[in-house]
């Protein structure tokens, strides 16, 4: 009997806790107070805010302080120092709160869980004075940034939780990657990048890319390039990341390509250099894979070594404009072109064409056959000449009898011969005829005849 009354007790105990908890333990209560928890810890929940009358209480110790719900857009972290054995503090689902209004006080404070607010920025110093801070759990914001010298000034820091925030992923952030402060990061494989290019990509992986490419990025001479990384995509079977990385070279007053080049480039631009040899397209295995090069407003006057290059075969983007181009081989580029299907835009204007009987003929037939490629094709014309009338005249609407000769008009050397050995062939049977004629007629020997022993 006695022990049932007991069970039948704690039952009821149980119950009250229960009951107490869903009431008290959650957010979700709508009026605005705090309430203190003291059976097992000193707990001090609060729905909208911390209230001020608790400040001047004596009676309260609260080791823990859950604070939710609160409506203002500032938070003022200060009230802790009127309770020094707090070791737990939670200020959270209160998407309103974008800042805190001061740093928080020097405290001995050793769990801070500050998720689901609206926090956007942290300055360096918010956390400083929290020196035994284990855990801080800033999950579920806004932030962008999180200056590393945050968590690096923490020196009990244990564990650091940062997933769902809109992380910018600019170079500040690559910090994640060091391992001494990476480790304190429980789930750094759920954050994600929150601006626009790299949206909803792991940060872990894009601030790799980003700490490659810049490692990896050129430096000629004192001179460096600038790298970016423009964009991550998923690979077609979405099972790793592929990024799409410019690295802009130009007008660095290079005379040859860059002897190497980050992994992965997408894009390459040389423009405003001093480049005449290409051949680092054909024998350097980093260039194989770059789908876009500009090489506008180089030395280039020579691109016959292409012909048979793998790169023909893979590129998206060729500009040649502004070079030293007169002619080529058009059979050399168009077997790269008819394996490419990638192929998207290239660009041959601004270079001093010949306009001649040998080369027009083809390369106008090319530039027309591939009209839709060449996007420049108003500006691909015959070489300035004072003396040529088709100087600077567009080589897709040049008529071929311009460079090459109107057939008939004028008669060729050739022809002339033609015509001179015909009318001796005339000249020779006429005379035959009136010889033979004279010869029946007065039986006379044609002169010659008479000459011949
Ligand atoms: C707390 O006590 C101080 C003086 O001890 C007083 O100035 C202050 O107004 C009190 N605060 C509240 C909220 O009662
Ligand atoms: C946030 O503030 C707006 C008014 O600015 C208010 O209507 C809303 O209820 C607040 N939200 C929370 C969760 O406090
Ligand atoms: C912070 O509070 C939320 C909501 O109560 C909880 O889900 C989360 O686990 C807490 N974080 C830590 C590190 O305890
Ligand atoms: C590199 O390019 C980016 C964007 O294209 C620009 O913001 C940055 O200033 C450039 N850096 C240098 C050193 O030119
Ligand atoms: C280049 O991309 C491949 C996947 O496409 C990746 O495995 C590799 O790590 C990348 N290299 C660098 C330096 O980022
Ligand atoms: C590349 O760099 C040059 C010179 O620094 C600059 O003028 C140009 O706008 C850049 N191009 C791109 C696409 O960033």
């Amino acid at each position: 009997m006695k022990a049932l009354l007991i069970h039948l007790f704690s039952i009821w105990i149980l119950l009250i806790q229960f009951l107490h908890l869903g009431i008290c333990g959650s957010c979700n209560s709508l009026s605005k107070r705090c309430e203190m928890r003291t059976d097992k810890l000193d707990k001090l929940l609060c729905n909208g805010g911390f209230q001020k009358n608790y400040l001047n209480s004596t009676s309260v110790h609260p080791r823990i302080i859950v604070i939710c719900q609160v409506m203002s857009s500032s938070f003022d972290p200060a009230f802790i120092s009127n309770f020094p054995q707090l070791y737990r503090l939670s200020v959270i689902n209160s998407p309103n709160i974008s800042k805190f209004t001061q740093p928080f006080p020097n405290h001995r404070l050793q769990v801070l869980n500050l998720t689901r607010l609206g926090l956007v920025h942290l300055h360096h110093n918010t956390f400083e004075g929290l020196i035994n801070l284990r855990t801080l759990d800033l999950s579920h914001n806004k932030l962008k940034q999180l200056d590393r010298h945050i968590v690096e000034h923490l020196s009990q820091l244990q564990q650091i939780f940062l997933r769902s925030n809109n992380w910018d992923c600019d170079p500040h952030l690559k910090w994640v990657l060091n391992p001494l402060l990476g480790k304190k990061l429980m789930d750094a494989n759920q954050m994600t990048c929150g601006v626009s290019k790299y949206k909803g990509k792991p940060v872990l992986a894009v601030m790799s890319f980003i700490k490659n490419l810049r490692n990896e990025c050129p430096k000629i001479d004192s001179k460096s390039c600038n790298c970016s990384l423009d964009l991550i995509v998923w690979s077609p079977n979405k099972d790793y990341l592929v990024p799409v990385t410019t690295v802009n070279c130009s007008r660095l007053d290079l005379d040859h390509f860059p002897p190497s080049i980050p992994s992965n480039t997408t894009t390459l631009l040389l423009t405003g250099n001093k480049i005449s040899d290409i051949s680092p397209l054909l024998t350097n295995p980093k260039y194989l894979d770059v789908s876009d090069i500009y090489l506008d407003e180089n030395q280039i006057f020579n691109i016959d070594k292409l012909e048979g290059a793998d790169w023909l075969t893979k590129f998206r983007v060729f500009s040649l404009k502004s070079n030293k181009i007169t002619a080529f081989p058009t059979f050399a580029l168009e077997n790269g072109f008819r394996k490419n299907s990638q192929i998207g835009k290239i660009y041959f204007g601004n270079n001093p064409w010949i306009c001649d009987c040998t080369f027009t003929p083809s390369f106008k037939d090319f530039i027309i056959k591939y009209n839709d490629l060449i996007e420049d094709i108003d500006d691909v014309r015959c070489a300035f000449s004072e003396y040529d009338d088709n100087s600077l005249k567009i080589i897709s609407e040049l008529s071929l009898s311009s460079v090459c000769g109107e057939q008939g008009s004028f008669l060729s050397p050739l022809d002339c011969l033609n015509v001179l050995l015909a009318s001796l062939i005339v000249f020779i049977i006429l005379k035959l005829l009136y010889d033979y004629w004279c010869y029946k007629s007065s039986g006379k020997l044609p002169w010659i005849i008479t000459k011949i022993p």
